[in-house]
């Protein structure tokens, strides 16, 4: 069974091809991340432009490799004879940037007659973990997730979605049996990353810009910054990562001439604050709920320390972790949700849906 999937729920515009919700066959993404740093943020009227000019490329290519002619002569012959349905992201996300791919997915199903299959962008993060890969992974190449070999997923599993606008944890009893168990009361674990990568002076390079400053050389001792792990010991699934921001404000304050290893420090702090309540949280979901794997996804999943904090955990919970590449927004995942839970949908019926709830 061969999926077609979009996704341009943000700043990305994705396209994929993926066979029985595992093989991967094609991934394109391209990115206005670069354009958006000019601003200083995502401006979803820019992001929504670009998605426009993206899109069609962005297909096309991923349509490739089942052509045997190239370039490809008859798009409509290609998708009517070798795809079997066309998943799209249809929320939660930007208004303008979903309305692209959703815009485009009803009118390919429409012209070639394939089922349309919308997809909860959020939901479909955790999916890229029943992907198929070869590529080796320096940082986890012994958790590779497989569907149908020794590294199968183990259920019942508790599945952590970390990005840049959520924090959720969900229940999996199986392939498709899934249960929201918490999720941030504020800002997610991204905007945690982003915003004070933004204090830091590191404009809008994120998380990955923590990473990076984190794992360099600090001025004072780590201990001397002290953040707080926000709601860690709360008794409920859920987070909060907004007062960090303010705290992080609150100590930067008293450097009157922070020094580059100040801010190493202040990001090797940050990390680990923002890493403790990830791995804290979910540990005790595993725990309460006799789960048998634990499943990471989303952007910030692709943070090394929060992987290595979670393979510390590997004797008790089998950790699985998609791939750098497939942690952060892409179509791959978007096509294995589809295949394994999606429901076909009148196209007429599909609409873009921002505010699209993740609580199930
Ligand atoms: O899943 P994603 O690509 O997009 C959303 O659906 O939001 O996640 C983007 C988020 C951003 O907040 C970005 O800073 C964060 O993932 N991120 C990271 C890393 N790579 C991406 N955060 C921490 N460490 C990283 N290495
Ligand atoms: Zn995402």
């Amino acid at each position: 069974m061969k999926m077609l999937a979009i996704e341009s729920s943000c700043d990305e515009t994705a396209a994929a091809v993926v066979e029985d919700g595992v093989k991967i066959l094609s991934n394109v993404v391209a990115s206005s991340t670069t354009m958006h740093r000019k601003y200083g943020g995502i401006v979803p009227e820019v992001a929504a432009r670009e998605q426009l000019k993206s899109i069609v490329p962005t297909i096309i290519e991923a349509l490739q490799p089942l052509s045997s002619s190239s370039p490809i002569t008859d798009y409509q012959l290609l998708i009517t004879k070798s795809i079997d349905a066309i998943a799209v992201s249809s929320g939660p996300g930007l208004i303008g940037s979903l309305l692209v791919g959703v815009e485009t997915a009803k009118t390919l199903a429409f012209a070639t007659g394939k089922p349309l299959i919308p997809v909860n962008h959020v939901l479909a993060h955790m999916y890229a973990n029943f992907i198929k890969t070869q590529i080796p992974d320096q940082s986890l190449s012994s958790t590779r997730s497989r569907i149908g070999d020794d590294n199968k997923i183990e259920f019942p599993a508790i599945s952590l979605v970390v990005s840049g606008g959520h924090t959720e944890l969900f229940l999996m009893k199986n392939e498709k049996d899934l249960q929201w168990l918490g999720g941030t009361m504020d800002d997610a674990a991204g905007e945690a990353f982003d915003k004070t990568a933004r204090l830091l002076g590191f404009e809008n390079r994120g998380g990955v810009a923590i990473q990076e400053a984190a794992s360099k050389p600090q001025g004072i001792r780590a201990s001397m910054v002290k953040l707080p792990r926000p709601m860690m010991h709360d008794k409920t699934l859920n987070f909060s990562f907004s007062g960090l921001k303010t705290a992080i404000l609150r100590e930067w304050k008293k450097d009157a001439h922070p020094t580059e290893e100040t801010i190493h420090t202040f990001a090797y702090e940050v990390q680990e604050a923002i890493t403790d309540v990830l791995v804290y949280k979910t540990i005790n979901a595993a725990k309460t709920y006799g789960a048998k794997s634990i499943l990471l996804s989303g952007g910030v999943a692709a943070n090394l320390r929060l992987r290595e904090k979670f393979m510390n955990q590997s004797s008790r919970f089998k950790i699985h972790v998609p791939p750098i590449n497939l942690c952060t927004d892409n179509a791959v995942y978007i096509a294995s949700y589809a295949y394994f839970r999606g429901i076909k949908t009148d196209w007429h019926e599909v609409t873009a849906t921002p505010d699209l709830t993740v609580e199930i």
